[in-house]
């Protein structure tokens, strides 16, 4: 029942956000990349924005980064077929992959704290610098702030993880390097999933 209720009310913020023109990306976009996965109350990973793939195929991280996201997802069991909702902290993709303006997330802003509102979610993964930026208010880069828990809204656990295109650009290994931190960082999360998982039982 709950999940009728969550599928029926993220559709409607859906049909509002793929008419949007709160901002000028409205007019330079292909597809509005609303989210992709399944809905659900458990994991939400939000990333940057779509890229020219997402941009053709209205789906999030569907290219290179979004492969390696799937295979690094996937090395502790978690499965946008299964059990992780993802999404972007901007619905349209920028001209040229450039940074989201101040403006851009302002004007998008809307649609990402309704998805939040219906969902729920116990845990929030920021992924990349936009997302982090979004949701703490800190000079911090992601290098310092990843593998670590926060406080996110409607009482998620949040936390900062590396972009998969960071991790493109750092192909390395070894122990201490992005990859390997990154591995690190999605057994501490895996960890927490099955421990709420078990609570909620
Ligand atoms: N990078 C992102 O942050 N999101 C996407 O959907 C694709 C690439």
């Amino acid at each position: 029942m709950y999940h009728v209720f969550m599928f029926e009310e993220l559709e409607k913020i859906k049909s509002e956000c793929l008419n949007c023109q709160r901002c000028p990306l409205s007019a330079t976009r292909t597809k509005v990349v609303f989210s992709g996965g399944v809905p659900n109350n458990k994991i939400v990973l939000i990333g940057e924005a779509p890229g020219f793939n997402e941009d053709m195929t209205g789906e999030p991280f569907v290219g290179r980064a979004g492969q390696l996201l799937d295979k690094i997802l996937e090395s502790v069991g978690f499965s946008r077929k299964e059990n992780i909702y993802i999404c972007n902290t901007i619905k349209c993709r920028p001209p040229n992959n450039r940074d989201p303006l101040p403006e851009e997330k302002l004007a998008c802003r809307n649609y990402l704290d309704k998805q939040l509102s219906v969902l729920r979610p116990k845990i929030i993964l920021l992924c990349g610098k936009v997302a982090l930026t979004s949701f703490m208010d800190t000079k911090e880069g992601i290098s310092k702030l990843r593998g670590r828990w926060f406080d996110g809204p409607f009482g998620a656990k949040m936390m900062p993880i590396f972009h998969p295109s960071y991790l493109l650009r750092n192909q390395s290994k070894a122990v201490g390097s992005p990859k390997w931190l990154m591995w690190q960082d999605m057994k501490e999360i895996r960890r927490t999933y099955d421990a709420l998982e078990k609570a909620s039982q």
